[in-house]
């Protein structure tokens, strides 16, 4: 069968197919100097496009997973990706055409594999317990050697885990050095299952709580404090029958209410406390704090349905809605189930970060992807949540930013002294940078600009491992 693309919005430009590993050992210089204080593994995870897809159509967070490393290692930076080799990438590879089908619909997939996981790997990279993870909500990790990026299979916690997916949006506590995660739809489409897990330094499970969703809804992240985690659900949602239909995955409920349940981080299900609101949605979260009684949530909003590319149940048009920060504060003691809402920064923004170590905390530094515009160039934003005061970096003509990665100076450094790591697109010239800039003085653009000679296509998201962490598998306070 004949490789063709077909001529769809996605694969035009900057997300042309590139089904292309790189290995790279020492990047060129461009500009600046690489920090000599720089030392550790960024990790990304984002979407490829391995064969043409089974329907002739696609949306942006479908395809196969590519890991990235970019490894900085005394002023010398290599770059590495790999393909992760999933069951579904392995048995298409064997095929040499898809065999899976509509986003997460297996109904519409090649009968040969309805029964294999559609899980593609393309969300996320965290380091946790000694191991490389590779994540896609959908699907069990899969384990990836961390210096070869070559795939070792799917993990799930020595069969501690028995829910059917992860999350792509785990919280590691740099200071407790666990990892909280979550699953939602864990028994299966369209199943109201969650099920929550604590896993310690040593990655075992040593946590686990299983509660029901109010629907069966998209739960892209969630958040932590020192104290409680908090589940949001909004009204994108998934119908069996509408899956064995043909339909999209989701589909928005205008007239369903958002909901948020917060339980204490060591709780039981009987602990939550349920909170709800008219209908919104959002995939990312930037923190979390507790402050009293209070619990603020700051999340990256939009009034209305995130993903216009799963459509409303009354067919009616999907609304644009910018991401806004906004700032939703649940009173434990109030013995009320609304939420005060507050948006904190006027400039839509998206893939928002912070300084890792300051997740669950009181924090005065947020990051994110800001001032994108129609022609596809966008910029680095800093916000103070506290005052929403912003600061916006733009890196220069037919550019545009991937999510930001903030890299503390050291473990004991003040919060926001430190470096902040983003890939540059370089529009029209096929290829990427890797910026470096100082997160406290950035406005005056990179430390250090370095060349790609490839196009990183896109990432997602990804995780910053200090070398003290790559060395003894958690962090040593
Ligand atoms: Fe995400």
């Amino acid at each position: 069968m004949e490789i063709v693309f077909p001529d769809i919005p996605l694969y035009r430009g900057w997300g042309a197919p590139l089904r292309v590993e790189s290995d790279i050992r020492g990047l060129e210089l461009i500009e600046g100097a690489i920090p000599a204080d720089l030392n550790g593994t960024w990790y990304r995870a984002g979407p490829d496009r391995q064969y043409p897809p089974m329907t002739g159509e696609d949306i942006f967070i479908d395809g196969e997973g590519m890991v990235h490393r970019i490894h900085f290692d005394n002023g010398h930076v290599d770059y590495r990706s790999r393909w992760v080799r999933t069951r579904r990438f392995e048995l298409q590879e064997q095929a040499r055409r898809s065999l899976f089908g509509r986003y997460r619909n297996r109904y519409t997939s090649d009968p040969s594999v309805r029964d294999v996981s559609m899980g593609t790997a393309n969300t996320n990279a965290i380091y946790h317990g000694g191991k490389l993870l590779v994540l896609k909500e959908d699907d069990l990790p899969y384990q990836c050697d961390p210096v070869t990026l070559d795939t070792i299979g799917p993990w799930d916690f020595e069969g501690a885990v028995t829910a059917q997916a992860l999350s792509a949006h785990p919280k590691i506590d740099w200071h407790r050095n666990e990892l909280l995660t979550y699953s939602h739809q864990a028994r299966g489409d369209g199943t109201t299952d969650m099920a929550f897990y604590i896993m310690n330094a040593d990655g075992k499970v040593d946590h686990e709580v299983w509660f029901h969703a109010p629907y069966p809804g998209v739960v892209h992240d969630f958040a932590v404090t020192d104290t409680h985690v908090i589940f949001p659900f909004f009204p994108l949602i998934t119908d069996l029958n509408h899956l064995k239909e043909g339909g999209t995955f989701y589909r928005w409920y205008p007239n369903e209410k958002a909901h948020f349940a917060v339980m204490p981080r060591r709780g039981t299900a009987d602990q939550i406390q349920w909170f709800s609101g008219p209908a919104c949605s959002a995939g990312h979260m930037m923190n979390a704090f507790n402050e009293g009684s209070q619990l603020h949530l700051d999340i990256v909003l939009y009034d209305g349905n995130c993903f216009p590319f799963f459509p409303s149940i009354d067919n009616s048009p999907c609304e644009p809605c910018p991401p806004l920060l906004t700032r939703l504060s649940f009173d434990l003691a109030a013995g009320r189930d609304d939420y005060e809402r507050r948006v904190i920064c006027q400039v839509p923004g998206e893939m928002p970060r912070t300084d890792d170590r300051f997740q669950g905390k009181p924090y005065n530094y947020g990051f994110m992807i800001c001032g994108r515009k129609e022609d596809g160039t966008s910029g680095i934003g800093r916000v103070d949540p506290q005052t929403g005061a912003l600061s916006i970096w733009h890196p220069g003509p037919a550019s545009a930013c991937q999510e930001p990665q903030f890299v503390p100076r050291s473990l004991d450094a003040p919060e926001g002294d430190g470096y902040l790591l983003t890939i540059v697109n370089r529009l029209d010239q096929n290829r990427s940078d890797i910026a470096i800039l100082d997160a406290r003085d950035f406005e005056r653009g990179p430390v250090a600009l370095l060349k790609l000679p490839v196009r990183v296509r896109s990432t997602f998201h990804g995780t910053w491992v200090p070398q003290s962490v790559l060395a003894n598998g958690r962090f040593e306070w």
